[in-house]
């Protein structure tokens, strides 16, 4: 087989790094530049061609760095700007490619912009963001009110998150250009892409309306209001003329959209648009979360394989998929749609991984999957760190109407921290992440899951990455095939086809502990010489599968990939 072009940006895989918690060289128990600096080989073991970062730009971290105070200077806490340029140059010798996260939906409040902003009423940059008289009643996504009042002048401004991260306002074009000079800065200096932070609330309705409170509450979600509003695309269309076109080697973006629907991200990722290459949709993350992401609902696998299929089918021919079960913002996937019990830990790891990156799009792995890093147990408040959880909690302490101990457990399962404990590297005490106190306890599993002990083991679930991530570059089929869902259905296995003319991939994964037998639907036309097909890959290392297809007979968490050619 000819293998697929390593220029083509659909055939890479991308790694995020959340630095804060990735590794520590100076002992303050804080990741840091130098400490990714000391894994970058590790990456390039691993085979990623693309490592995304989480924010090391100068800012208070009130949202860990998601709140920026100087978009061009990295914050002391992570290093200085030559060690970023020494990860860039460490990244490209390796053939690796970096991507930043571009967060400009809004600043701190201690960047210049906002503090001269906020100065008067007649400050040139006042018009930067948005102020008003009155505020609406629109909800923060971290809960509360989205405007605060500010005594310098008497107005309120808008924040859909913290009070510390007032939105931008985009519709001023100076606003703009300033953006796209910045981005324009970090391009010169060979960074090759962004990932633009909630990039799908950049426009609003720009008469601010009302919107319909929650029950009991005198605030209520506004995302009709921001969500790929009015001026999106051609804001994101103007970005690309300012900022990517005629540049010689590709810029890697992709946009970060809650609540985008398949229709606008058809409009997003159409390459004849010049906007993105892919966005991060929401859908499959909100299966399991009712009325907020603490009410815990039950998934269900054919829900998640349907959410996960109507993408495919939405995006094929037209846009481009981003593929993740997990990132900074989620729970750990392995506890979340996997069984992190010590019996299907490693199995339940290695079929998440390979029903993902055998979606077609754009697999991101996050930094610790490729472990299998399972959520801490954490019982108390003193356990979290994240102002999204502690700002709900806060919130339902001061209501009284929620139980405390009951919104406990569920924080233990979906709160942003579980995805932020410190990257496992060894054993020892420290994990090898810090020689100092974490900022955020270390799992104690870690004396049994982590990288000193999985790299070089056949079994683990680190290889079992790295067997996927090569043949995604080795095979075609990965990046170019059709897909097709079997079994829409059934409530535990998860099977598909890959198809391109020259070559088919079938995929059949248990996800449950139970051994399951079943008859694949295979048209009969297709079915014969499937049980002569090679098995590329298995998550049970090592292991023969018991039944060639169509019938099959799966053990428990076992999933299988076998290839053949097509004539
Ligand atoms: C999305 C980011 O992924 C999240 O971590 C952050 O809190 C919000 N945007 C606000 O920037």
């Amino acid at each position: 087989m000819s293998g697929p072009d390593p220029q083509d940006w659909r055939r890479w895989v991308v790694y995020q790094i959340y630095p804060r918690s990735f590794a520590d060289s100076d002992g303050n128990g804080v990741g840091d530049l130098r400490g990714i600096l000391a894994h970058v080989d590790y990456l390039h073991e691993l085979g990623v061609d693309v490592v995304w970062l989480s924010p090391v730009f100068r800012s208070p971290m009130d949202d860990n760095g998601y709140d920026i105070s100087d978009y061009q200077d990295v914050d002391p806490l992570f290093g200085t700007l030559a060690d970023l340029d020494e990860l860039i140059a460490e990244l490209h010798a390796r053939g690796m490619k970096l991507v930043l996260d571009l967060v400009v939906n809004h600043t701190s409040d201690e960047h210049p912009w906002f503090i001269q902003s906020r100065s008067s009423r007649d400050n040139p940059r006042r018009d930067w963001y948005w102020w008003r008289d009155k505020p609406t009643n629109w909800e923060s996504h971290f809960f509360g009110p989205a405007w605060t009042r500010d005594d310098t002048t008497g107005q309120y401004y808008l924040h859909l998150f913290s009070a510390k991260q007032p939105d931008l306002n985009w519709e001023n074009p100076e606003v703009r250009q300033a953006v796209y000079a910045m981005m324009r800065w970090w391009l010169d200096r060979g960074v090759d892409g962004f990932r633009m932070d909630v990039i799908n609330m950049i426009s609003k309705d720009t008469s601010l309306p009302e919107t319909r409170p929650r029950p009991g509450s005198a605030y209520g979600p506004a995302g009709q209001y921001f969500t790929s509003g009015p001026r999106n695309h051609e804001f994101l269309q103007e970005m690309y003329r300012e900022v990517f076109a005629g540049r010689d080697a590709h810029v890697l973006t992709v946009g970060e959209m809650p609540g985008v629907t398949i229709r606008d991200a058809v409009l997003f990722t159409d390459p004849a648009r010049h906007e993105l290459d892919m966005v991060f949709q929401f859908q499959h993350v909100q299966l399991d979360i009712g009325a907020n992401k603490f009410d815990l609902l039950p998934l269900k696998l054919p829900d998640l394989k349907a959410a996960m299929a109507d993408w495919q089918h939405g995006l094929a021919g037209r846009g481009w998929n981003s593929l993740y079960f997990g990132n900074h913002d989620q729970p750990r996937s392995v506890s979340r749609f996997g069984d992190d019990s010590p019996a299907h830990r490693v199995a339940s790891a290695k079929t998440l991984a390979t029903v993902l990156h055998l979606h077609r799009g754009t697999p991101y792995v996050y930094q610790g999957d490729e472990l299998g890093m399972a959520n801490s147990p954490f019982t108390a408040l003193a356990d979290f760190r994240d102002i999204e959880t502690l700002s709900f909690y806060a919130g339902a302490e001061a209501r009284g109407d929620v139980d405390l101990p009951a919104l406990l457990l569920a924080m233990a399962r979906m709160s942003r921290d579980q995805a932020r404990t410190p990257v496992q590297w060894d054993a020892s005490p420290g994990a090898g992440f810090t020689t100092g106190t974490p900022w955020l306890a270390i799992n104690p599993d870690h004396t049994q899951v982590n990288a000193a002990v999985e790299v070089g083991d056949p079994g683990s679930v680190f290889e079992h990455y790295r067997r996927l991530i090569a043949l995604r570059h080795q095979d075609p089929v990965v990046t170019d095939g059709d897909f097709e869902l079997l079994l829409p259905d059934h409530p535990t296995i998860w099977a598909f086809l890959r198809r391109t003319a020259g070559a088919e991939l079938l995929v059949a994964a248990n996800f449950s502990a139970e051994v399951t037998a079943l008859r694949l639907p295979l048209a009969a036309s297709q079915a014969g010489d499937w049980a002569a097909a090679p098995v590329v890959l298995t998550s049970l290392t090592g292991e023969t599968p018991l039944q060639p297809p169509p019938d099959l007979k799966l053990r428990p968490w076992e999933s299988v990939v076998w290839r053949r050619a097509r004539s």
